[in-house]
């Protein structure tokens, strides 16, 4: 199972739920993160996100940014998006209805979430991204219960 996580700029939430998701799966599983945007192309996760990450003992200081790729649609099964905009992008570059079922809302996976966001925290401070990470740290660990089952 290949999954990717997706948000805007691939420096705040989505490499975060990429860190916190390595964490519940054993080797085997391809877990990545990309973003919608190129603007931030190669650099590493925002400062903020790498603390917060590292507060919980998991590093993701050695991650880059990178857009999403035509190539992704084929190379992972779920393709997880951490809002609606975000969501409406990915969907709109999917080129098959096979591809475009990959898509989805990363917080639907709580089911009592419907159109749940995470919040971009990118404005915000410290507070912002813990609540990101915990919002993410239970979305993943009902995914992995989902996969692993
Ligand atoms: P992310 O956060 O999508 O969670 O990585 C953002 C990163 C960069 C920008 C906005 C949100 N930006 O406007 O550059």
């Amino acid at each position: 199972m290949n999954i990717l996580m997706v948000c805007l700029g691939n420096i705040c939430r989505s490499p975060l739920a990429e860190g916190i998701m390595k964490t519940k799966v054993p080797d085997g599983f391809l877990i990545d993160s990309a973003g919608t945007i190129s603007m931030h192309e190669g650099k590493h996760p925002d400062k903020r996100a790498v603390e917060t990450a590292a507060k919980h003992g998991i590093d993701i200081s050695k991650q880059r940014s990178r857009p999403i790729t035509a190539g992704d649609f084929e190379k992972f099964d779920k393709i997880y998006c951490m809002d609606i905009d975000v969501m409406a992008d990915v969907v709109s570059k999917a080129r098959t209805e096979k591809q475009r079922q990959k898509v989805s809302l990363f917080l639907e996976v709580l089911g009592d979430h419907e159109n749940a966001e995470v919040p971009d925290p990118y404005w915000g401070g410290a507070d912002e991204f813990e609540n990101v990470f915990q919002l993410l740290e239970g979305g993943c660990n009902k995914i992995a219960g989902q996969i692993l089952s």
